[in-house]
């Protein structure tokens, strides 16, 4: 994988109602940040709602700084504001069992976005659509697809996800009974997505998307709209 380097960042920081400009680092996390990176975490975890996002364990975002995938982190000084995750290798294989619609060694050619947590006071810098693009560079040479999963009523995180290019292609119950978009995103094979007839669906109306998707189109944007956020679809063609 090739060398990350440090990218200096002027962010804006929340002070109750008013605001600072500060400057920020952001570079690839190794085992040496592993207290500061772990208080972010750990933060998150706490106040986290399943519902909308689960951060897992102490020992999955442990096993990730080991090795077993990348964490970019954005740092004011010594503490780090944001962490963004990607796993090479899925922790439960749950996730190796969904129908992608990939063949084997295509399977092997994917990576697992994990997680972006930005610290309150650092909300409102386009973090995670910034250092998804930062992530997507680091893996491009290893890996042809991408895949992820956001909730529905992660309404910030998911109109990030869909603004860097991923598709969603299911929506189902995940990490025990929580609803969840499957989404991908496919680096190297020009996915075309047609948008002539597109339908669009609240996010709220669950059993109309997924009977959508069941016919095989896939959620490609959200719309605004005076009754709530829907998601438009449009049918995948290779
Ligand atoms: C999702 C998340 C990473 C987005 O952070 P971000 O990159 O800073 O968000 P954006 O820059 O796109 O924010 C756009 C606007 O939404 C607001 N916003 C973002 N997340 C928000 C949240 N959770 N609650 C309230 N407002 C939020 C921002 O303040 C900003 O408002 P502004 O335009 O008035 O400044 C962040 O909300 C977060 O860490 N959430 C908790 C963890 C999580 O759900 N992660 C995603 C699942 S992996």
């Amino acid at each position: 994988m090739r060398e990350f380097g440090e990218h200096y960042l002027c962010l804006k920081k929340q002070k109750k109602a008013d605001f600072t400009k500060t400057s920020c680092v952001l570079r690839r996390l190794t085992l040496e940040d592993k207290d500061e990176a772990l208080a972010l975490h750990r933060v998150m975890s706490a106040s986290a709602n399943p519902e909308t996002f689960v951060p897992g364990t102490d020992e999955d975002f442990l096993h990730i700084l080991e090795g077993a995938g990348v964490v970019l982190g954005v740092q004011e000084g010594k503490r780090i504001v944001c962490m963004r995750t990607v796993l090479f290798q899925p922790h439960d294989d749950e996730v190796l069992s969904e129908d992608m619609g990939l063949l084997p060694h295509q399977m092997k050619r994917m990576a697992f976005i994990e997680y972006c947590v930005v610290h309150r006071d650092y909300r409102g810098n386009n973090l995670q659509f910034l250092t998804y693009y930062h992530m997507e560079n680091l893996l491009w040479e290893d890996f042809d697809y991408l895949y992820t999963t956001v909730s529905p009523r992660n309404i910030f995180s998911l109109r990030n996800v869909m603004d860097c290019g991923f598709y969603a292609f299911q929506l189902k119950e995940r990490y025990g009974g929580y609803m969840r978009y499957l989404l991908r995103k496919d680096l190297k094979h020009s996915t075309s997505i047609r948008t002539k007839r597109h339908e669009s669906v609240l996010l709220h109306n669950y059993s109309a998307q997924q009977h959508i998707m069941e016919k095989g189109k896939v959620g490609y944007r959200l719309i605004r709209s005076m009754t709530g956020t829907r998601m438009a679809f449009g049918a995948l063609t290779k």
